[in-house]
């Protein structure tokens, strides 16, 4: 493994400019599926590929400097897939979420979740927990797996939230205030791989204003080298926020 410098100077050589980077990036992981038909293998295969890709593409981003990552691992969208490969997703996540604790830890890494909780298995739902508890001090970068998650969930969940405090109207701050992960800046920036040009419920208030980069590798073949060639697509936009960039 490369030290986080080398990383780092390897990206500046290709041209990154490492004083502005993206400070959230989100991740949308398509692919999995693909990757394993094309490879005549079972596609829970796929998603395991997709899962070291995960790893290595955090640690990367750590040592990158970027300060948050927020992957979609499961949609609210997701349950309507086959039993077997639900049951697959949600054990590998529930896995990861114990295997990797180590790491975290090795890299200084806090780890958050966003999404409905209380609907997925318990076992999973008490390791994520878990992650979350015992790496809240870390100081790293802030790895969100959004898990059980939808955008449009998210809102009306906030919105629910601030009714039950008794409020009679509401404005974007108050939501902003009740998302699942308030203190996380919105994303600068949103990649997706497999070549699909949709945001599929991800992030969907807080995605606003981000810019897209969409690559046409699957997400089991993308690598520190596309993370970067997505940031140095980022650095390249004007940004406007509606306005005018001048
Ligand atoms: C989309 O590919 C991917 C998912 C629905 C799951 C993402 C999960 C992982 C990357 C692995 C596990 C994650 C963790 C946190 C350990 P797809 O199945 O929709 O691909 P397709 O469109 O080619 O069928």
């Amino acid at each position: 493994m490369p030290s986080a410098d080398a990383v780092r100077a390897a990206a500046a050589d290709s041209g990154l400019d490492l004083s502005a980077l993206p400070v959230h990036v989100g991740i949308i992981m398509d692919g999995n599926g693909r990757w394993a038909r094309s490879r005549g293998i079972p596609r829970l295969l796929g998603h395991r590929e997709g899962y070291k890709t995960l790893r290595s593409v955090l640690l990367a981003a750590n040592d990158l400097g970027v300060k948050y990552l927020t992957v979609y691992a499961f949609s609210a969208e997701n349950w309507r897939r086959p039993k077997v490969e639900v049951e697959g997703l949600m054990k590998l996540i529930e896995r990861a979420a114990i295997d990797e604790l180590r790491i975290m830890f090795r890299n200084n890494v806090r780890v958050k979740v966003a999404g409905r909780l209380n609907e997925v298995p318990d076992g999973l739902r008490r390791a994520l927990e878990k992650g979350v508890e015992t790496t809240a001090d870390n100081t790293g970068i802030t790895f969100t797996l959004a898990v059980n998650y939808g955008g449009r969930a998210e809102i009306v969940d906030a919105v629910n939230r601030l009714m039950a405090e008794g409020e009679r109207s509401v404005h974007e701050d108050k939501i902003s205030a009740k998302l699942y992960n308030p203190d996380i800046p919105e994303p600068d920036l949103l990649i997706r791989t497999a070549g699909e040009m949709r945001l599929s419920n991800f992030l969907l208030w807080q995605g606003a204003y981000a810019e897209l980069v969409v690559v046409e590798k699957t997400w089991p073949e993308f690598n520190l080298e596309d993370l970067v060639e997505a940031c140095k697509s980022f650095q390249s936009r004007t940004r406007k926020f509606g306005g005018d960039a001048e």
